[in-house]
């Protein structure tokens, strides 16, 4: 993989014979290249403007191109296609002063064309193996295809499914979410940067994105610090410990000021606290957003953004526009700009792209090694994973292959809507439809009739908003036509598989919603092909935790599938017919309603808890007059065709020294028929602290496979590390006391047992 290639255009670039193995060969060879560069030239290095005018055309014609071949770009992003991407790369390389190769970017964020379940689901798996192998194989194919830098992880916490970006996240748990951003910054970026398959990984959105008030997309954040630091800030830090060669800022306000100009985020946690030594990218144009916050007019927020540390400049052109001027005036250093400009350079020297500006550009690679039959089997075993079975009445499911099956409701036959959202390198036609894998796993056995039953909304407009990007879905039948249609074809079936919920874009970026239950029509639907008395299997597609209480109630099986990729279709039927046997856990709360919002399973204390034990409503104590406080289905929870029994929880001690550690066990058996895997959870309460702690915290996990009979003995080892949190002077302390440990499938089902730290 190491290639001697250096003729790095008309500029000139000294020659480096290999990659340089320490940070001293890099910063010299940065410091002799910087000291080429002129003021315009460095600006452009910080400058990434987007490639929209590109995504058809040629670069050398486009606005994109010009300013590459003027050095006026360090890079671009979402351009898909590995001819015209090596052509843009050829217009920095050879027609620019310097000939510095750009770095190409991509919101790879749950696979290139391979396609696999959204962030949100995949995290539903647990399987870090997998998480990682998915996001390894999407650096495989978006290199191959040209691209060096993927926006992702998104590692924001969110415990508000009104948030439609909850989808691109891990959910709300802080140390599930630490464990899927390492997997997936190493599976981006394996072991050596410099290979022809290895991505930069970005961490976003730094910080607090998820917490935007009301769950309405670009709101308003505000917590404590100890809030920030015990509850959201882990899976951040963890990206850093995972290597991430780049963070990205979020839209939000951090304190009262615009996380990207915020210093003590950027300078004094991340990099000095933290010690993240890659590059800040802003995310897209939020510089320019900074004055629609109210502070600061473009000039002030261009400023403020250099000197809080962030180096690059998304979309905003910002930096490429103001600073020339604000150096003159004294507002910001040459210094602060070349620190700027160096963390972008060692970005692509740390990628190999000086040695060799046409890693990327194998054209040959881009022809076999995308959307290969391999990469699609790894993306439909890794779906099967993430689906959640939330009810299974009477053992509805699996699913005999036998008589005549209906599939129904709005996601049955659509293809585009299959991937889910923001596959930004998804070809849109090529994913089976679910009626499609239905038919080809039932083949010979089974008849699936198909009848459409609803659209997604009765309202036209807001179908369209949530299928925008090409997935458009409408049948121009009234619901009554399509109801009817259902119900005659409802008549002679066996069994009836709805397949409703959301579509593609229903979540997402700018996808909030204020009602998270079905949508009238589909309802409707719902409810008359229940009344049929035959048996009833919900699909639920979302990207979000939505609001199932009546479904819960009245539904046989109801299993949650997410939006899984473009191998879905297979995927899902792998499931519902029992070739698979469902092992996905839930790693965001489902409420009963959306009054419950924000809730989530590792929350403080109140003064007045409710007592569990006594009437619905407690006068006085902290509960709602119309809603339990308790989740329709916790954090953790996921059922299988198998069960599982707990039992012999036991701890070597119960007393835990500075330096020592003890031993939490619980025996796990498979007490059903089928060959399984269940993810066994153990939590940690701190009784007593100098703050007041969360009633539960994850701290393990394991997922085991168990065939039917067959028991193990899963351990977690506590060390005094792993209590430690920030107490009121944020330092992180683990403080002698009493505590629970927890073990269970879920975290509403645990037993406890007490230990004492001395
Ligand atoms: C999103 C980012 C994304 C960027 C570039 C922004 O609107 O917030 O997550 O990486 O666009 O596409």
């Amino acid at each position: 993989m190491k290639k001697t290639i250096m003729t790095l255009g008309a500029g000139v670039l000294a020659a480096v014979s290999a990659v340089a193995s320490t940070d001293a060969k890099m910063d010299a060879f940065i410091s002799d290249l910087m000291g080429r560069m002129t003021l315009e030239e460095k600006l452009g290095q910080i400058n990434l403007p987007p490639s929209d005018d590109i995504v058809t055309g040629q670069p050398q014609n486009s606005n994109i191109g010009a300013m590459v071949a003027a050095g006026q770009a360090g890079g671009t992003f979402n351009i898909k296609g590995g001819e015209k991407i090596r052509e843009l790369q050829r217009l920095a390389v050879e027609k620019s002063r310097l000939g510095i190769p750009l770095i190409i970017g991509m919101d790879v964020i749950h696979g290139y064309e391979t396609v696999f379940p959204i962030p949100l689901a995949l995290s539903c798996s647990w399987d870090m193996v997998a998480i990682e192998r998915s996001a390894r194989i999407a650096a495989i194919e978006s290199s191959a295809s040209g691209i060096g830098w993927t926006f992702s992880p998104m590692v924001d916490i969110s415990r508000d499914p009104r948030w439609g970006r909850m989808s691109e996240g891990a959910g709300e748990d802080p140390y599930l979410g630490s464990c899927v951003a390492k997997a997936m910054i190493h599976g981006y970026q394996g072991s050596d940067l410099t290979a022809d398959d290895a991505i930069m990984a970005c961490v976003k959105h730094f910080a607090l994105y998820g917490a935007s008030e009301a769950g309405r997309d670009y709101n308003t954040v505000d917590m404590s610090r100890l809030r920030m630091y015990n509850e959201y800030f882990a899976p951040y830090q963890a990206g850093v410990e995972a290597g991430a060669g780049s963070f990205m800022t979020s839209f939000n306000l951090v304190d009262g000021v615009p996380a990207t100009a915020n210093r003590w985020l950027i300078e004094d946690v991340l990099r000095k606290e933290w010690g993240f030594d890659g590059f800040v990218v802003t995310d897209y144009a939020s510089i320019a957003e900074i004055p629609v916050h109210g502070a600061g007019d473009f000039a002030t927020a261009t400023v403020n953004a250099l000197r809080a540390g962030t180096d690059m400049d998304m979309s905003a052109m910002a930096f490429i526009s103001v600073l020339k001027t604000a150096l003159d005036e004294g507002r910001v250093t040459m210094t602060e700009i070349d620190g700027a400009c160096r963390r972008v350079l060692e970005a692509k020297y740390r990628l190999g792209l000086f040695e060799n500006p046409y890693k990327y550009n194998d054209l040959a690679r881009e022809r076999t090694q995308v959307y290969t039959p391999e990469h699609r089997a790894e993306a439909r075993r890794i779906a099967t994973e993430t689906f959640v079975l939330l009810k299974n009445d009477n053992n509805v499911l699996p699913l005999e292959r036998k008589g005549r099956i209906l599939l129904t409701g709005p996601m049955a036959n659509t293809a585009a809507n299959m991937p889910g959202t923001w596959s930004v390198a998804a070809n849109l036609e090529t994913p089976k439809t679910l009626l499609q894998g239905f038919k080809d796993a039932t083949a010979g056995k089974a008849q699936v009739v198909y009848a459409k039953g609803s659209n997604l909304y009765t309202d036209a407009v807001t179908e369209a908003a949530c299928t925008v990007f090409g997935r458009d879905m409408r049948d121009s039948r009234s619901d009554d036509e399509l109801l009817r249609e259902a119900l005659a074809a409802a008549a002679d079936v066996d069994v009836i598989v709805a397949a409703m919920g959301e579509a593609s874009e229903s979540s997402g970026e700018s996808s909030s919603r204020s009602s998270l239950t079905l949508p009238a029509c589909q309802q409707r639907l719902l409810e008359a092909l229940l009344a049929t008395g035959k048996p009833v299997v919900m699909l639920n597609f979302s990207g979000r935790p939505t609001v199932m209480t009546w479904e819960s109630e009245h539904v046989p099986a109801i299993l949650n599938v997410w939006f899984g990729g473009s191998e879905a279709a297979d995927a899902i039927a792998d499931v519902v017919f029992g070739d698979v046997v469902p092992s996905g856990r839930l790693t965001a709360t489902m409420p009963r309603n959306e009054g419950q919002i924000p809730i989530y399973y590792n929350h403080l204390n109140t003064g007045r808890p409710k007592d569990p034990n006594g009437p619905a409503y407690q006068k006085y104590r902290s509960n709602y007059l119309d809603v339990d406080n308790t989740p329709l289905y916790p954090f953790g929870y996921g059922l299988s065709y198998t069960t599982f029994d707990y039992t012999d929880f036991a701890l070597d001690s119960n007393t835990l020294g500075v330096d020592g550690k003890i031993v939490a066990s619980v025996t796990v058996t498979n007490t059903g028929k089928r060959a399984a895997d269940e993810v066994v959870q153990f939590y940690i309460h701190d009784l007593q602290g100098s703050i007041s702690r969360p009633v539960a915290e994850l701290k393990h996990f394991d997922r085991i496979s168990l065939a039917p009979g067959e028991s193990r003995r899963v351990e977690f080892v506590i060390t005094p590390d792993v209590l430690r949190f920030y107490n009121y002077e944020l330092e992180r302390v683990a403080e002698p006391g009493d505590f629970e440990v927890m073990a269970g499938p879920d975290s509403g089902h645990l037993s406890r047992l007490p230990f004492t730290l001395k």
